[in-house]
């Protein structure tokens, strides 16, 4: 591989995860551009402006880097209406489409993966996105609908075609959910079809696994998801592999130090108990694998207080 070529590394959305307190983490360690948590078009058109959901999901530090706002839907009107507006906030560098979420509750309104059943609607709703913002528009979407619909090459040229500047490919169907291996050689196949950046989803954890993406897939960047879960650190890791330098690890006393952090601006943003419960998730991430983990963390769902977490943390090593 080029080592002179630059490879974005990015964080892929991750709905009740990758809020502004964990994108900064990531940033920190050198992830170039992040998303929202998904965003529903119509939820956002129709709440009133206050409405605290929304007040939550479109927040960002100032000093994060470039941010793209996800929504998702499947009525191309309300699609670029909402387009139009979360442009006009200011606060974000590209407005990406949802055309991969798997959840029940929105393929049944025919939104994410489920458009991927409807390729004339999602390059209608691509278009209109497109005609409605001066922002670059991107599209995450998957493989296919199952086994037998694997149609990510023809998708993505229409997407193509509509004018979407950039595709992030999760290597799964839609029916396969996030079980199995993601399949990197079909998003080889996505990359050579199409001449806009392609971003390389799914499975990516560690170095080893980076490099290898990037070797089959060809594509211009890689997008992180769960391999970021209580390790922000993984973006610094990748980078330096990918500059073949030296990486030193966090020891576990910083790894501390920086859940306590996330804990400690969570709380300053959404207040102490919504924040002492959001971060259970976090605290079982950053101390997965460690020796008794298990017993300190159902300790840490039963306390009361950030201090009472900490002193638990640091019993770990
Ligand atoms: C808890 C969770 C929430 C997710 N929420 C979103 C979302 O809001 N929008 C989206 O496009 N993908 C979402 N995804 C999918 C991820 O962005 C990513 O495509 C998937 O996890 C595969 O990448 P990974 O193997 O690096 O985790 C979510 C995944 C998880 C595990």
């Amino acid at each position: 591989m080029n080592k002179d070529r630059h490879i974005s590394l990015s964080l892929a959305p991750m709905a009740g995860i990758t809020d502004q307190v964990f994108r900064r983490l990531c940033f920190e360690q050198g992830c170039d551009a992040a998303t929202t948590e998904m965003v529903s078009a119509q939820g956002f058109l129709t709440a009133p402006r206050d409405r605290n959901a929304y007040r939550f999901l479109l927040a960002r530090y100032p000093e994060e880097g470039p941010l793209s706002v996800q929504i998702f839907g499947s009525d191309p009107l309300y699609m670029a209406q909402a387009a139009a507006r979360l442009t006009d906030l200011g606060l974000f560098s590209a407005i990406d489409i949802n055309m991969g979420c798997p959840a029940q509750k929105v393929v049944g309104g025919q939104s994410g993966s489920a458009l991927m059943k409807d390729p004339a609607l999602a390059g209608e709703i691509a278009a209109r996105v497109k005609a409605a913002t001066p922002l670059p528009v991107t599209v995450k979407m998957r493989l296919g609908w199952d086994d037998e619909h694997k149609n990510a090459v023809s998708f993505a040229r229409i997407l193509e075609q509509a004018g979407i500047d950039g595709l992030t490919v999760h290597g799964r169907t839609r029916m396969q959910q996030y079980a199995g291996q993601a399949d990197w050689q079909a998003i080889a196949e996505v990359k050579k079809a199409v001449s806009i950046p392609v971003i390389a989803n799914g499975d990516i954890v560690d170095e080893k696994s980076a490099l290898k993406a990037l070797e089959i897939t060809g594509c211009d960047g890689l997008a992180i998801g769960r391999g970021a879960l209580g390790n922000p650190w993984l973006f610094a890791r990748i980078r330096a592999a990918l500059k073949g330098a030296a990486y030193t690890p966090p020891t576990f006393s910083q790894v501390v130090d920086t859940a306590m952090r996330q804990a400690r601006e969570m709380a300053e943003w959404k207040g102490r108990r919504s924040a002492l419960l959001e971060m259970r998730k976090h605290f079982a991430w950053y101390t997965a694998g460690r020796r008794n983990s298990a017993q300190v963390r159902t300790k840490i769902n039963l306390a009361a207080s950030f201090e009472e977490v900490e002193a638990l943390l640091r019993t770990l090593d």
